[in-house]
Parts: structure tokens; C-alpha cells; sequence
């Protein structure tokens, strides 16, 4: 027997019983995280090996994003003590511990980012028990600009609807309508899918006129969006107007006749005294005739 084939059987035995005692061993430190979109996270994995030799240590991170949990990625890998990157990562994931570790640090997290990830370890020949984790991520994002709409009839006694939709937020924001001015009411709000609320307001008066506002809110923040709503009671308001100022007119006129008819009837009763008064009357006018003379001088 060639003693260097012997060898080679010892070493394979040797690397048989060292499989079937302790076997290379996954595990995830945390099993879900959560990160701010655009910041940096850990995603830890752990793993354990009997082995001394880990030239033939191959990791594999696979992504099944939530938007397409059926076709996952492979985020990273690591084979043959090189780095392959899948591109939609390029610059913005890597290894932080290798060989000892297979966590990975994930830079500028984006919401696409989200999903379940599976970390994969081998060391061949050894046997991997179980060889593979997993965690789930979050990106969390606060809620853009909404944007507020109105469609619909704003003359008295037409129906006005007002929309709302936010584009962006994880958690999916929370969509709140208020009219805050002249009074603070909350309305009911009708969702039509995850991002867009609306509000019907039917029968619409002039007590409908305000501001309104919509509130997209989530863990992360409020951001807000106004509609103001005018509506028009132009033929009403103006017939209105229009009677009042009418009525007052009348009104001032009645008074005006009643005034002179007493001054008249007065008039009647002091005529006897009328002619005595005459005189003192006439001086009276004689000041008043001097006062454009008095202004002229002062004027000079
Ligand atoms: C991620 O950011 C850290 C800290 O800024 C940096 O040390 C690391 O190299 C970055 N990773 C990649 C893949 O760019
Ligand atoms: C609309 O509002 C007016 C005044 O508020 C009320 O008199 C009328 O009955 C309302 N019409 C309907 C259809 O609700």
C-alpha cells in the first residue's frame, strides 16, 4: 500500500467522525431588525465550525424583497475568499468580520431594501446543521408631502369631494382629514387602497367654507397638505343683501317722515313765538355770515 494514500484515507475518516460530532453551525443573533431609510445596518449572523480550515468557507445572504417575495436575490456572496455583490448592492454592503463571522453591514438602506434575508453557510466537507438563518428587515421611512385635492359642486347644496394620497412612508402613513379653521372638526375619512383617504361632504352651505386639512402621520412623522373650500352663496346671499339693504332704506324713510312730521307739528304749536325769536335768529345768521371773512383773514 502507497503510505501517502494511506494518509489521504486517515485524513478522510478523521474529517468524517469530525463531521458527524460537532457540525458547522448558523445562527442569527437578532430575527428581525429595523432601520431608517438611508441609514446604515447590521445584519448579524453567527457561525460556529469545528473546523480549523475555512479555505473552502463559501457564504451566501439571499434578499426575498416583500414587493417579490418568490424570486429572492443573493445580496453577497462569498466563495473562493472572493466578494460578489448582486448589482442593485454594489458599493453599498460588505462583509465586516470575515472568515470568523458572516455578518454583513448594509449602507444607505433603501425601502426596496425590505425583505427577508437568509444567510447560507458551508465549509466543505463539513456538514452544516443547520447551515442557514434568517432575519427580516425593515426600512422604515417618514411620510412625504401629501398631496390635497377637491373635485365637485361648491354652490349651496352640491357635494365636494376632498382626496388625499401620500406617496411614500413605511409604515403605510395614517391619512387624517380636519377642517381647522373657522372651527376644528375631525372628518370621517373614506381609504381608497393603502395611500389615499377622501372625504365626501354633500349638501355643501356656506358653513362649509374653510380650511381643511389632511395629516399623513406614521411612526417616523406628520406631514400636512390644506385645501381651502369657498362656497358660493352668490344667488341666495346677494337676493339677501339686497332686501336687508331695501328694508333699511324704507325703514330710514318711515323715520325721516315720522321726524319731519313732528318738527312740522312743532313748528305749527310755536308759531305764535316764531316772530319774537326772529331777531335772535338774525344774529345768529349775522355770525355765520361773518365766518368765511373770519377764515379768509386767517388764511392771509
Ligand atoms: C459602510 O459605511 C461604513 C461606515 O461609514 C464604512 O466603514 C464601510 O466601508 C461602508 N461599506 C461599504 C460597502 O461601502
Ligand atoms: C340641505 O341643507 C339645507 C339647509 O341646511 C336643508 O334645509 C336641506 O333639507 C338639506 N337637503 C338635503 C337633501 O339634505
Amino acid at each position: 500500500m502507497d503510505p501517502s494514500r494511506g494518509g489521504w484515507m486517515v485524513w478522510t475518516l478523521c474529517a468524517s467522525l469530525a463531521t458527524q460530532n460537532a457540525a458547522l453551525r448558523v445562527s442569527m443573533r437578532e430575527s428581525s431588525v429595523e432601520v431608517v431609510r438611508g441609514d446604515s445596518v447590521l445584519l448579524p449572523c453567527s457561525f460556529s465550525t469545528s473546523s480549523s480550515r475555512l479555505s473552502r468557507l463559501n457564504i451566501i445572504w439571499t434578499l426575498a424583497r416583500f414587493s417579490s417575495p418568490g424570486s429572492p436575490i443573493q445580496v453577497i456572496v462569498y466563495d473562493h475568499r472572493q466578494v460578489i455583490e448582486d448589482p442593485s448592492f454594489v458599493g453599498r454592503v460588505g462583509f465586516t468580520g470575515l472568515p470568523l463571522s458572516a455578518d454583513i453591514l448594509l449602507n444607505d438602506s433603501r425601502v426596496s431594501d425590505a425583505g427577508v434575508y437568509r444567510c447560507v453557510v458551508n465549509n466543505l466537507p463539513e456538514a452544516a446543521d443547520p447551515g442557514i438563518g434568517e432575519l427580516q428587515l425593515s426600512v422604515l421611512e417618514p411620510p412625504s408631502l401629501p398631496d390635497c385635492r377637491w373635485d365637485g359642486d361648491v354652490d349651496v347644496g352640491g357635494s365636494v369631494r376632498l382626496s388625499c394620497s401620500v406617496e411614500e412612508g413605511v409604515p403605510t402613513p395614517d391619512i387624517r382629514w380636519e377642517k381647522v379653521n373657522p372651527e376644528e372638526i375631525s372628518l370621517p375619512v373614506n381609504m381608497e387602497g393603502d395611500s389615499t383617504g377622501s372625504v365626501q361632504i354633500v349638501n355643501v352651505s356656506s358653513q362649509t367654507s374653510g380650511l381643511y386639512r389632511c395629516s399623513a402621520t406614521n411612526v417616523l412623522g406628520t406631514e400636512n397638505c390644506y385645501v381651502s373650500l369657498a362656497v358660493y352663496t352668490a344667488p341666495a346671499g346677494s337676493s339677501g343683501l339686497l332686501q336687508g339693504v331695501l328694508l333699511t332704506l324704507t325703514m330710514s324713510l318711515l323715520l325721516l317722515a315720522l321726524l319731519a312730521l313732528v318738527l312740522w307739528l312743532r313748528r305749527i304749536g310755536q308759531d305764535g313765538r316764531w316772530r319774537d325769536r326772529k331777531a335772535e335768529e338774525e344774529e345768529c345768521y349775522n355770525e355765520i355770515r361773518y365766518t368765511p371773512t373770519l377764515m379768509k383773514r386767517s388764511f392771509v
